[in-house]
């Protein structure tokens, strides 16, 4: 995939999935005026969204490491009225080139992937954690769920199935890796107050011409390179519900109703011994 199609996906699955993140994020009661990291930024979409919480004081510094992402993130930043409260910079998650405690907080969706990312969560946790000021907050946030083909739970639950087995970030993990685990990551990286929740993004007929496209996107980016692992007849079914171009499109029901689930895990950084 071209590095610009990655970057028009991560904004069409925002289109979908912006509720929930924004309710995640206010969940942090992040302060205006603070300083925060969003690291694994990606296009700088949510790093927009956290800089519109800390505004008109605080800032965000956006990290990627792709230089391609961050060259698109510049982009939508610049063209932003806030865009003077985000800076970007290139750098990974597991050796952030930032100073003990310089951030109040940290957030980080959908890039603390084990094995796929990072061999050890608990470190890239540890790492987050090292540039967050004692008592600031550490955020991971992941898609955790969707309910996207009402009235067919078997064969969503069996593409699902599927999906699990093969999807880089999930497949090959043991189950202390697996990122609804991240409760004792955030523990074991020495984090207090560890808490997680979830969040809802709903889609709901009748779908605009956008939202089509978004969750067009979302069904083939979930399960659209599953036929070697489906039966022909769940294959059949997939490409007559969920190809945009079938008279059988399942978002073009009158009583379309689906919906995604978003999955935070944060904790409160404390003091360094050494
Ligand atoms: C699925 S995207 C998520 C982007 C954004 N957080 C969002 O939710 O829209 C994952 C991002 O993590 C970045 N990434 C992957 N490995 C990384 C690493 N080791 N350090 C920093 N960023 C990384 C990728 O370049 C990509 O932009």
């Amino acid at each position: 995939m071209g590095w610009n199609e990655y970057a028009e996906n991560l904004g069409l699955a925002n289109r979908v999935t912006e509720p929930a993140v924004r309710q995640a994020m206010e969940e942090l009661s992040i302060p205006i005026g603070s300083r925060g990291v969003d690291v694994g930024c990606g296009i700088g979409q949510h790093t927009l969204g956290l800089a519109e919480l800390v505004s008109p004081h605080g800032k965000v510094t956006g990290l990627d490491i792709s230089p391609d992402n961050l060259a698109v993130a510049r982009g939508l930043i610049a063209r932003s009225p806030i865009s003077r409260r985000v800076q970007l910079i290139q750098g990974d998650l597991l050796h952030l080139p930032f100073h003990d405690g310089a951030f109040d907080w940290a957030w980080c969706a959908d890039t603390l992937w084990p094995v796929a990312v990072c061999d050890d969560p608990v470190a890239g946790i540890g790492e987050l954690a090292r540039v967050v000021r004692p008592g600031g907050i550490v955020a991971i946030l992941y898609w955790s769920s969707q309910n996207l083909l009402p009235g067919y739970p078997a064969l969503e639950a069996r593409l699902n199935s599927a999906f699990a087995t093969t999807a880089p970030y999930l497949s090959g993990v043991s189950p202390q890796q697996h990122f609804l685990r991240a409760l004792g990551w955030l523990r074991e990286a020495g984090l207090e107050q560890p808490a997680a929740r979830s969040y809802v993004a709903e889609v709901q007929a009748p779908l605009s011409p956008e939202m089509r496209e978004a969750v067009a996107y979302l069904l083939s980016m979930m399960w659209g390179d599953l036929e070697p692992h489906v039966s022909r007849d769940d294959w059949d079914s997939y490409q007559q519900l969920c190809r945009p171009d079938s008279p059988r499109f399942i978002p073009d029901s009158v009583d379309y109703y689906g919906f995604l689930t978003y999955t935070l895990f944060y904790g409160r950084a404390v003091a360094r011994k050494d």
